[in-house]
Formats: C-alpha cells, sequence, structure tokens
C-alpha cells in the first residue's frame, strides 16, 4: 500500500497531507478552511479581494472552527492590497501564506522576520528553483489542469517531476485532483502533497452561492473552457452566457473602477464577474473551475470528503 507523505511546511505538520486551494473572491472563507484544518488538512481563505478588516474576521472565525488545525491565507500577488493584506494575516498570526500569478522578493523576508512559511505557486522547474532560492517553504506546483487563473498549458504530470527533480524543499501537487486515485497518482509522480480546489467547492461548509455549486454539478467535461482575464493570464472556468459575450467582445466595460489590480486590461472587471457568480448572479459572472469538475457529482461535509479521498487513497494502486 502506498503511504500517505509526510508533509511539513517550515514547522507546520499537517495531520494529512492536503491542502484546500485558496478561491477568491470569497469562495474559500471562514467555514470552509476552518472544517478542512479541523479535518487534518490545511485550510485557505483567499485574501485577494477582501478588505484588512474583513481578512481579520475571516482568520478569527476560522481559527474558532480549526481549533488546533492549520490556517493559512492565498494571495494574488496582482492586487494592488497585496503587501497589506499580508501584513494583516500575519499580524493576526496566520500559519502560512500561499501566494500566486505574480513573483515578490519582499514576501519572503516579511516571512523570514515573522516567521511564517511563504508557499508560492509555480508552473515550471526554473520559477520553483528561483522561489526557493528565497527562501519559500514549500512550492504548489499548478498545472493546466487547475481552475482560476494559470501559469502553464503544461500538465501537472509533466511540470511536477521536473519541479521535484529541481528543488529540496516540499512540492505540492495542484489541478485536476478530486479524487484518492488521482491524489494517488500525485503522490506516485513525486508530490509531497496535493492542493485541491474544484473537490472542497462541493462541500457543505463552502459558502459559495447554491446556483455557483449547481452548475458545478452539472457540467459536463466540455463545459470546462479557458478564459482571458484582465489580469493577463488565461483562467480556467465554466462556460456560460458571460463567458460568450467575453469571447464576442461583448462583456460588459467596467462603470466604475477601484483599481483594485497592480495591472488591468479593464476588458471588464474581474472582481465584479467573481463576486456576481459567488453571490449567485452565475450567468453574469465567471465561475472559475478545474478541468475534473465532471468527476465531482455530490455535496459533502468536509469531513466525508477526507475519509472519502483517504479510504480511496488506501485502495489505490
Ligand atoms: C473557484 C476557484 C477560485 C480560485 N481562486 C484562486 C485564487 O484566488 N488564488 C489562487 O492562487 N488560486 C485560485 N484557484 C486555484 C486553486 O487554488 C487550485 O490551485 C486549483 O484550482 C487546483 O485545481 P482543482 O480545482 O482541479 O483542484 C481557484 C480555483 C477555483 C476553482
Amino acid at each position: 500500500m502506498l503511504k500517505l507523505p509526510e508533509l511539513r511546511i517550515g514547522n507546520l505538520a499537517p495531520k494529512f497531507p492536503i491542502i484546500q486551494g485558496g478561491m477568491a473572491v470569497r469562495v474559500s472563507t471562514a467555514p470552509l478552511a476552518g472544517a478542512v484544518a479541523k479535518a487534518g488538512g490545511i485550510g485557505i481563505i483567499a485574501a485577494t479581494g477582501m478588505s484588512l478588516e474583513e481578512l481579520k474576521q475571516e482568520i478569527r472565525e476560522a481559527r474558532k472552527i480549526a481549533g488546533d488545525g492549520i490556517i493559512g491565507i492565498n494571495i494574488m500577488y496582482a492586487a494592488r492590497q497585496f503587501a497589506d493584506l499580508v501584513h494583516t494575516a500575519i499580524s493576526e498570526k496566520i500559519d502560512a501564506v500561499f501566494t500566486g500569478a505574480g513573483f515578490s522578493r519582499d514576501i519572503y523576508r516579511w516571512g523570514k522576520e515573522s516567521g511564517v512559511p511563504i508557499v508560492p505557486i509555480v508552473s515550471s522547474a526554473k520559477a520553483a528553483r528561483m522561489a526557493e532560492k528565497f527562501g519559500a517553504a514549500a512550492v504548489v506546483a499548478e498545472g493546466t489542469e487547475a481552475g482560476g487563473h494559470l501559469g502553464t498549458d503544461r500538465s501537472v504530470k509533466e511540470i511536477l517531476p521536473e519541479i521535484k527533480e529541481k528543488v529540496s524543499i516540499p512540492v505540492i501537487a495542484a489541478g485536476g485532483v478530486v479524487t484518492g486515485q488521482d491524489m494517488a497518482d500525485m503522490v506516485k509522480l513525486g508530490a509531497d502533497g496535493v492542493q485541491m480546489a474544484t473537490r472542497f467547492v462541493m462541500s457543505e461548509e463552502c459558502t459559495v452561492s447554491d446556483q455557483f455549486k449547481e452548475m458545478y454539478m452539472n457540467a459536463k467535461e466540455d463545459d470546462v473552457v479557458l478564459i482571458k482575464s484582465p489580469v493577463g493570464l488565461p483562467g480556467r472556468a465554466l462556460n456560460n452566457p458571460f463567458v460568450k459575450a467575453m469571447q464576442n467582445g461583448d462583456a460588459p466595460r467596467p462603470e466604475t473602477c477601484e483599481n483594485c489590480l497592480k495591472e488591468c486590461s479593464r476588458d471588464y472587471c474581474i472582481m465584479k464577474a467573481l463576486t456576481n457568480s459567488c453571490e449567485g448572479k452565475v450567468n453574469e459572472g465567471v465561475v472559475f473551475s478545474g478541468i475534473n469538475v465532471h468527476k465531482v457529482n455530490d455535496i459533502l461535509p468536509v469531513s466525508k470528503i477526507f475519509d472519502r479521498l483517504l479510504n480511496e487513497y488506501a485502495v489505490a494502486i
């Protein structure tokens, strides 16, 4: 039987090497992150798009649920409030900071000063090596199968072994992992842990709208498409009227702008599109999703998702 790897990120040692990926805007909030941490994984609050006060409250609420479980935040470098959100989380004694969509040298210094492990999301061996050099405690190797903004068009199964070969810090595989068999496949390729997001959207604890979960429930394999995000990266999402309008150049231009991103094409407002879908207006928004959403057909409590993953993993060969 394939043993579960023992994941260590700095001084953190979760019971299970399962990380719930951060999902903005407000898809992964305190109830989900807290439940995952309580179940023995690492629960991640998506800080992008939150105010500083909101993030503080979310961290406190997640802690109440998590007991002594591990809670982290995920923050997009492209967000203008990047530095302030990271400092807020550190002052709330966050256990770890996961960061994607861009590279920041400063964050490693802040991590070192505060003793908080920094885990960047990377999609190449080159980026992973650079992160290790700057002081990353681990890296998430994210392939094109993932939901949300993407840094590569290559499969996690290709990039994971390449990254593993080039760094000595733990490597966490992300993209398309929804079952225990998928977990076992990643471990066989060298993963020290997995990061999963799409599976956890379909949990009772995830606070996203019912309409969002319904789109996941009904999604077929060819409903998952690539979109252009104003952030300047491609993104993986479910096809819907908003995506079709975007592809025809008819997505609504932003009426107002809060300048929330360091750089933005302003083709449409990604914050508004993500907020709309989170709140239930799925046809007027972007519903990010991983490629294997069609394999997820039930909404379960997080504890049951863990039980099932671990059982499936135990029989995977
Ligand atoms: C709805 C949704 C929102 C996401 N938002 C973010 C985000 O804010 N920051 C980030 O680094 N990754 C984000 N991701 C990527 C996930 O954290 C995760 O790495 C990826 O989706 C893993 O693939 P899976 O969904 O197939 O498990 C998002 C994914 C989804 C599905």
